[in-house]
């Protein structure tokens, strides 16, 4: 399905011309199965968020390999709809000039649906979001945090993509909201054969909402394990942030 072979990235540190290159990935290689949902996490810094924008195919690797379905993702046509995303900034995330129902079209449109059949789609996805189809006519300014982080998710998976990658996506909400969409998450994952890459340094939710977790540190895999032995983890990064959240 997802396929991340031997993939190494950095970055120039010091002006175009001078200085020198920083390793942000070493060799990170893993696979998401159809319908997997794989968490990564790790501490700020530690490449989790680069490793993201190449899997989207936004930047390359300067080594290695990454497939989707056994077609690269820097290959614009192959990932059209193929892979979406959901990031931490929900606001900056939705355009304040479009409702809700722009929003929800534009990935659509770029498929080629008609326009009969985007209006249907986007009841369906408010609905399975848990938002009022009256939500359609609003702007992303008229909504909660948690609110335009639904119309964001039901963006993200209008396209019916076989993978959506989630960078922080509960992070800055709060804490009663956080569980609310980790449980509408969590719902359509059971739901669909979607693969859902959740990028985090949050643990629990991972645990929550993740059949297998990588642990991630400067930009190397420590650990890769499923979520029901997180008990038994050998990484005392992870170990350290599990005594941590034991306490809360
Ligand atoms: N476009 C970039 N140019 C230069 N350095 C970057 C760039 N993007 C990320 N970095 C560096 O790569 C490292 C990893 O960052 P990031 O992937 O955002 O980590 P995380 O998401 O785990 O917090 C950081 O040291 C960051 O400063
Ligand atoms: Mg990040």
């Amino acid at each position: 399905m997802l396929k991340v072979d031997g993939v190494d990235k950095s970055y120039r540190v010091g002006g175009m011309f001078v200085g020198s290159k920083r390793q942000v990935l070493h060799q990170v290689s893993f696979e998401c199965a159809r319908g997997e949902c794989l968490g990564i996490i790790g501490e700020s810094g530690s490449g989790k968020s680069t490793l993201g924008r190449l899997l989207l195919g936004i930047e390359k690797p300067d080594r290695g390999t990454i497939t989707l379905e056994g077609k690269p993702v820097t290959d614009r046509r192959a990932r059209a709809g193929a892979i979406s995303a959901v990031f931490q900034n929900y606001r900056s995330s939705l355009n304040p000039y479009f409702t809700v129902e722009q929003a929800l079209m534009e990935p659509m449109q770029a498929l080629g649906m008609t326009r009969s059949e985007m209006k249907d789609k986007v009841g369906e996805l408010l609905q399975l979001v848990g938002l009022p189809v009256s939500y359609s006519s609003k702007y992303a300014h008229e909504m909660s945090g948690g609110e335009a982080q639904r119309v964001c998710i039901a963006r993200a998976i209008s396209t019916a993509p076989s993978c959506i990658l989630l960078d922080e996506a509960v992070s800055s909400l709060d804490v009663s909201v956080q569980a609310q969409v980790l449980e509408l998450l969590k719902g359509l994952k059971e739901r669909s054969s979607t693969s859902y890459i959740f990028i985090t340094h949050d643990i629990q939710a991972a645990a929550y909402l993740c059949d297998r977790i990588m642990i991630f540190r400067d930009g190397r895999m420590e650990e890769l394990l499923e979520t029901s032995r997180l008990g038994s983890v050998q990484s005392s990064y992870a170990q350290k942030l599990l005594a941590s959240s034991i306490t809360i």
